[in-house]
């Protein structure tokens, strides 16, 4: 009987859980009719859950940069490494937010700036406004 209970209890726990997964603290008035291990159980995955999410938030604080760390590994390929510029591609380094902002939305514009405007059409093209003043801070402030 102890059994079955605890199955139903681990049932519910899983509904909860999962409908509240992304949620911070708002089931807790849900599982009321949770108690001992069950309740122990959703608090030990629960507080897991919030500590995951602020992991990841902590992460983000430490590196405001962490969503364009990607592209910028694309953009690299071409621009150097610390933007320094290879070759017949220009560097990026030193240059300040606005100016690499206004750039990249005249290339995802399809405007012309250099003779090798074409390339950097498809390379804007995948950035959202988002991304491109991200990018634009990043350069900024660390290239
Ligand atoms: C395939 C190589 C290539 C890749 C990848 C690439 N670029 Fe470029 N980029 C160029 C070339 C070539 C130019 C010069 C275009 C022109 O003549 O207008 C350029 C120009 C630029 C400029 C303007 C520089 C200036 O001083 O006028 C910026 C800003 C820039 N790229 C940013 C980026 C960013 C950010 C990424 C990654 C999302 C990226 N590029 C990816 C080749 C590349």
């Amino acid at each position: 009987m102890k059994g079955y209970l605890l199955i139903i209890c681990l049932f519910m726990f899983g509904i909860i859980s999962h409908t509240y997964a992304n949620l911070e603290y708002k089931g807790y008035k849900r599982v009321q009719g949770c108690y001992g291990e069950c309740y122990e159980e959703y608090v030990r995955v629960h507080g897991n859950v919030v500590e995951i999410e602020m992991a990841k938030r902590e992460a983000a604080l430490e590196d405001p940069y962490s969503s364009i760390r990607g592209l910028w590994a694309g953009c690299a390929a071409c621009h150097g490494q610390s933007g320094q510029g290879v070759g017949v591609f220009p560097a990026l380094a030193g240059q300040d937010a606005e100016y690499i902002i206004d750039r990249l939305t005249t290339y995802k514009n399809r405007g012309q700036v250099g003779p090798m405007s074409s390339t950097m059409w498809a390379q804007a093209g995948m950035l959202s406004e988002q991304d491109i003043e991200t990018i634009g801070k990043f350069i900024e402030e660390t290239l």
